[in-house]
């Protein structure tokens, strides 16, 4: 039984083939899913999914590339998505330094606002944050009640270790399969089994040997197979223990 922590199968790119992917992750074992919001039409949609299949969970959140969208009036609006309980976290939230667009200080504003939506209803987040991990841990020792994972997690087995410490979880991707992915992989083999999860990220990041094409949740047991290779254990027992505390974290 497998657990993808991190779905996009609300995109667009989905639509033609989407009963042959559900029928795909059953074949494979991929039993539950968090679908997760990127803006608002996106967290309606993982909202509307996770109301339809009780094996999906929704996230509902601005990511950094929205950011220029968060005031006031749109934290009320996931305020209200958040009162559907099929809702178990904020996400996906963050900041993305990669193109800086929208700017830093537009992002940190809307990380913010999220993050206290997050401490005021008690629900974890789903962070994405690439290349931005000073400012990232700093806006998190801000909120300390809250905690969540960092997903598709790109830091260093220092910063990971100091996650770990304050209660945090780190997600894998496809990346960690891939054969320069070193850091990841150093993380992946060190930080405690129990705070792992496996995640797709689809349609991104797929998972070797499918590198570069589109990449669907039943996919994921590639990521759960080489965190087993990498720890010495049965991709079972990777299995178990991912879905357990994908579980635990988000409280299904
Ligand atoms: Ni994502």
């Amino acid at each position: 039984m497998y657990f993808d922590s991190h779905a996009h199968l609300d995109d667009a790119r989905f639509q033609p083939d989407f009963d042959d992917i559900l029928a795909r992750m059953r074949e494979n074992g991929v039993t539950g899913m968090m679908n997760i919001g990127c803006d608002l039409p996106s967290s309606e949609r993982s909202v509307a999914l996770a109301e339809r299949y009780d094996w999906i969970w929704a996230a509902v959140g601005s990511h950094p590339d929205d950011a220029a969208q968060v005031d006031e009036a749109r934290i009320e609006e996931y305020r209200a998505l958040c009162e559907d309980p099929r809702v178990k976290a904020i996400g996906e939230i963050g900041l993305d330094y990669h193109y800086e667009d929208p700017p830093r200080d537009v992002q940190q504003r809307a990380f913010r606002m999220q993050m206290k939506l997050a401490q005021e209803l008690s629900l974890p987040v789903v962070i994405h944050e690439r290349e931005a991990h000073e400012d990232g841990m700093r806006i998190i020792s801000d909120f300390p009640d809250v905690t969540g994972v960092f997903h598709c997690f790109s830091g260093s087995y220092e910063m990971a270790k100091e996650l770990v410490k304050r209660g945090w979880y780190i997600g894998f991707t496809g990346v960690v399969t891939f054969k320069n992915a070193r850091k990841a992989v150093e993380v992946a083999e060190k930080i405690p089994l129990d705070r792992i999860l496996i995640e797709t990220d689809c349609p991104y990041m797929a998972p070797e040997p499918f590198r570069g094409c589109r990449n669907d949740p039943s996919l994921v047991p590639f990521v759960a197979k080489k965190i087993a290779a990498l720890r010495g254990i049965s991709a079972e027992a990777a299995a178990a223990a991912t879905a357990e505390t994908a579980s635990r974290l988000f409280r299904i």
